[in-house]
């Protein structure tokens, strides 16, 4: 015969759920997936249907953004402190965002251009130059570079020494390196968005801010880090006038 279980020993299934919140489990709970997943239009407000397309792509892309200035800046704090490793753990991270929202670039090559100039009737005045993601990854770049130049100048190394002697100062080397891998994906972004937009709107139009796009095609160029970029030069000078 089993024995009779005790009132102590008795838990909830462990379907039920046990976190605060009014939705019927904790998957739904923990994630606020109701509020989520109202956060974009319904059927009954589309001009067009791929405004779900549209939201979902940019509301997805300023989460990562959120998630890539997050580990930015705190990988700007650890660089302050000295622990090179545990910046570099966040800022692989950082690019790897960076590297999604490039991606989800193409989905948006899935609406048809014609169809898309209904939904850009909606859109106000909105333009990307008020995306709070990208208005604070750039600060946070701004905060990590300084914190990264500090660290090498304590280290007593010029950018062209770190270069040469990369292998004596390996974590200081990598670092470099990580703040390039970021700079690179955030102006791979750059010139991606740039080719959607000129195939989705056209390259001689205005935007909904009245930007030109040809701006988007002049930004390409912006650099967080154009010190890093211009020590290849000096590397390439230094090894030329060696040899
Ligand atoms: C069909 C899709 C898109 C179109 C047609 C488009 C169009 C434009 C245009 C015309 C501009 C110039 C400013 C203005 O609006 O006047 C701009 C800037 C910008 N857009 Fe988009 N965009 C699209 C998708 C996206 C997505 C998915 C993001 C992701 C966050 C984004 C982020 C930005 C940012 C950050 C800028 C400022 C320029 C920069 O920092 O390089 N855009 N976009």
């Amino acid at each position: 015969m089993l024995p009779a279980m005790s009132q102590e020993t008795w838990e909830p299934p462990l379907s039920s759920p046990v976190l605060p919140g009014e939705a019927r489990t904790d998957y739904e709970r923990y994630l606020n997936t109701e509020e989520l997943l109202a956060l974009q239009k319904g059927p009954q407000e589309w001009v067009h249907r791929d405004e779900l397309l549209f939201q979902v792509v940019h509301q997805s892309s300023e989460l990562w953004l959120k998630l890539a200035w997050n580990d930015t800046g705190a990988a700007a704090a650890l660089v302050a402190e000295d622990d090179l490793g545990g910046a570099l753990r966040l800022l692989r991270r950082a690019s790897l965002c960076m590297r999604y929202v490039t991606a989800q670039l193409d989905m948006l090559e899935h609406m048809s251009p014609w169809e898309y100039q209904e939904i850009r009737k909606v859109l106000g005045h909105g333009s990307g130059f008020d995306s709070p993601g990208v208005k604070e990854l750039r600060p946070a770049m701004a905060r990590l570079g300084e914190a990264f130049h500090a660290a090498r100048e304590r280290a007593g190394l010029s950018l062209v020494d770190l270069y040469v002697h990369g292998r004596a100062h390996e974590e200081l080397y990598q670092l470099a390196e990580a703040l390039m891998e970021l700079d690179e994906w955030l102006q791979t972004w750059r010139i991606r968005h740039y080719r959607v937009v000129a195939r989705v709107i056209g390259e001689r139009v205005v935007g909904t801010q009245g930007t030109p796009v040809e701006v988007l095609g002049r930004l390409i160029h912006r650099v967080e880090y154009p010190e890093l970029w211009d020590v290849r030069n000096e590397l390439t000078a230094r090894s030329q006038a060696e040899s």
